[in-house]
C-alpha cells in the first residue's frame, strides 16, 4: 500500500457559503497535511497533527506556498467536440448543423474515438478538473473508447453514448431500440467498473423521436441509480421547434417529464429560459439545472439568472460546466470568471467563496458524488488540485496587493487558467506530472 502526505494550503467547503465571512461553510489551513494511503484521504487538517499520523518512510510532498483544494468538477461537457471549439458565427441549431454533427460523424471510427478521449481527458487534468460528465457522439464504441480512458486513470467520470435518431445526418443516428441496446451493452460493461459512472444521455428533444424519448425512460426506470443528461431550453428556436415536435407538451420541460427523464440524477445543460412552472417542474422532482456561462454567452443564448434559480421559493439544484465545444474553455476557472460576469450582468453577484464552493462541493452535490469527491474530508477520494496564484507575471504583480483568502481566490477565478495549476492528483496518484512525462 502507498502512503503520501502534502502539505500545502488547504480550503475545502462544508456547505454554501452565505457571505464572504460565513467562515463556518469552510475549512482552511494555513499550513495544512494530507494523508493518502490507496487514493483515499485518510487524513486531513494542521500539518503538525497529520504528520504525527503519517508514520516512518511515508513520502512527503511539499506544496507550500500553493493551495490544495479538491479537484475540479465539470458537469457538462462534449468529449468529441475538441475540434469543433472556437466555430465561428451561428446560433445553436445552425451551429449544430454546420459544425457539430458533420464532427460527431468522425467518431464512427473507433480509433479517432481513443485518440480523442485521450486528448480530451489530458485536458481536463491539465485545468484541474478530476471529474467530467461528460457526453459520447451517438457511437458506442465513442463510450467505450472514454470509458477506457477514463478507467486507465483511475477518474471519477460520468460519461453515456449520445441517443439521438432523427432530425440529424445518418452518421449520427441510431435507432430507438440500437440506441437503447448500445446504452445496455455500455452500462453493464462500464457502470461501476473502478469509478465510471454510466449516464443515460438523450441528446435533447429535437434529436430523439418520441420512441426514443420513451426507451431513454424505460433505461431510467430500470437503472435508478444512474445518471440522465440532457440539453434543456437553451435558445429560442431550439424551444419554438420542440414544441412544434411535441405540440401536446406544455412546455419544453414537459417533454422530458412526460417520458419520466426528470428526478434527483438528471442534469440539464443550460435551462436559460425556464417558465415559473418549468422551474417547479425541475425542483419538486429535485433535478439539477447547470450552468453553462461561457457556451451561453458564445453561442449567444442568454442569461443564465443563477442568484433567481438558487434564491426562488423552490430553490433549484445548480451546477457549473464549461459545456466544451460550444464552451469556449476547459478550465472552470475561466468557466467562473464567465459565470460571474453573467451573474453580474443579472444584477447580482457571486463571491469568491460561493464560487469555489460551486466548483467543488456544489458540484459534487449537484452530481450526487459527495460522499467520494468534491472534499478534503477523510475517507474521500484523493482528487486534488494544487493552485498557484503567482503563476504569471500580471498574477504575480496583482498578487502584490492582494491581501485575503477572499481576494486570491477571487483573482485565481478571473486570470486563471491552466497555468495556475500546478499539480492535479487523481486518487492519490500526481496526474500532471505524470501526464507530462
Ligand atoms: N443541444 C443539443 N446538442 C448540443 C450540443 O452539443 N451543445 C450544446 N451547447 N447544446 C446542444
Ligand atoms: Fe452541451
Amino acid at each position: 500500500s502507498s502512503i503520501i502526505l502534502l502539505r500545502g494550503r488547504t480550503l475545502s467547503f462544508l456547505r454554501w457559503p452565505e457571505s464572504i465571512d460565513d467562515h463556518a461553510a469552510w475549512r482552511y489551513e494555513e499550513d495544512g497535511g494530507l494523508l493518502i494511503r490507496d487514493g483515499r484521504i485518510i487524513a486531513a487538517g494542521a500539518y503538525a497533527q497529520v504528520e504525527k499520523q503519517a508514520g516512518e518512510g511515508v513520502e512527503k510532498i511539499d506544496h507550500r506556498p500553493h493551495l490544495l483544494l479538491p479537484g475540479f468538477i465539470d458537469a457538462h461537457g462534449h468529449f468529441p467536440q475538441m475540434q469543433v471549439i472556437a466555430s465561428y458565427g451561428a446560433e445553436l441549431l445552425d451551429w449544430l448543423n454546420k459544425y457539430t454533427f458533420p464532427e460527431e460523424t468522425k467518431f464512427a471510427n473507433a480509433q479517432h474515438g481513443r485518440r480523442i478521449a485521450r486528448l480530451f481527458l489530458n485536458e481536463m487534468v491539465r485545468h484541474g478538473t478530476t471529474t467530467v460528465a461528460a457526453y459520447c457522439s451517438v457511437h458506442k464504441a465513442s463510450a467505450e473508447a472514454f470509458f477506457a480512458e477514463s478507467h486507465d486513470r483511475n477518474m471519477l467520470n460520468i460519461a453515456g453514448k449520445v441517443m439521438m435518431d432523427r432530425n440529424a445526418p445518418d452518421g449520427v443516428l441510431d435507432t430507438p431500440q440500437s440506441g437503447y441496446d448500445d446504452s445496455k451493452a455500455l452500462i453493464a460493461e462500464w457502470h461501476g467498473k473502478g469509478r465510471q459512472h454510466y449516464a443515460i444521455t438523450p441528446r435533447f428533444a429535437i434529436t430523439s423521436s418520441p420512441e426514443q424519448l420513451e426507451m431513454a425512460g424505460a433505461l431510467c426506470r430500470e437503472h435508478p441509480d444512474l445518471h440522465m443528461q440532457t440539453h434543456l431550453s437553451e435558445n429560442h428556436a431550439e424551444i419554438a421547434f420542440t414544441q412544434e415536435l411535441y405540440p401536446w407538451s406544455r412546455d419544453y420541460t414537459d417533454v422530458y417529464e412526460h417520458y419520466g427523464l426528470l428526478g434527483k440524477r438528471s442534469l440539464f445543460g443550460h435551462c436559460i429560459h425556464l417558465s415559473e412552472r418549468e422551474a417547479d417542474a425541475l425542483s419538486g422532482s429535485g433535478s439539477v439545472a447547470v450552468f453553462c456561462p461561457t457556451s451561453n454567452l458564445f453561442l449567444g443564448s442568454g442569461l443564465f439568472d443563477y442568484q433567481r434559480y438558487r434564491t426562488r421559493d423552490k430553490a433549484l439544484r445548480i451546477a457549473a460546466a464549461t459545456d466544451v465545444g460550444g464552451g469556449t474553455n476547459y478550465s472552470m476557472l475561466r468557466t467562473m470568471d464567465e459565470g460571474y460576469k453573467v451573474i453580474a450582468l443579472n444584477g447580482e453577484k457571486l463571491n469568491p467563496f460561493q464560487s469555489f464552493w460551486q466548483l467543488t462541493r456544489g458540484n459534487a452535490e449537484a452530481l450526487s458524488v459527495a460522499e467520494k469527491v468534491g472534499t478534503l474530508d477523510e475517507g474521500t477520494d484523493a482528487d486534488i488540485v494544487v493552485l498557484d496564484a503567482n503563476a504569471t507575471p500580471a498574477m504575480r504583480l496583482r498578487m502584490e496587493t492582494v491581501g485575503s483568502l477572499a481576494e486570491e481566490l477571487f483573482l485565481l477565478q478571473t486570470l486563471g487558467d491552466d497555468r495556475t495549476v500546478r499539480e492535479v492528483y487523481v486518487a492519490g496518484r500526481p496526474a500532471k506530472r505524470d501526464m507530462a512525462a
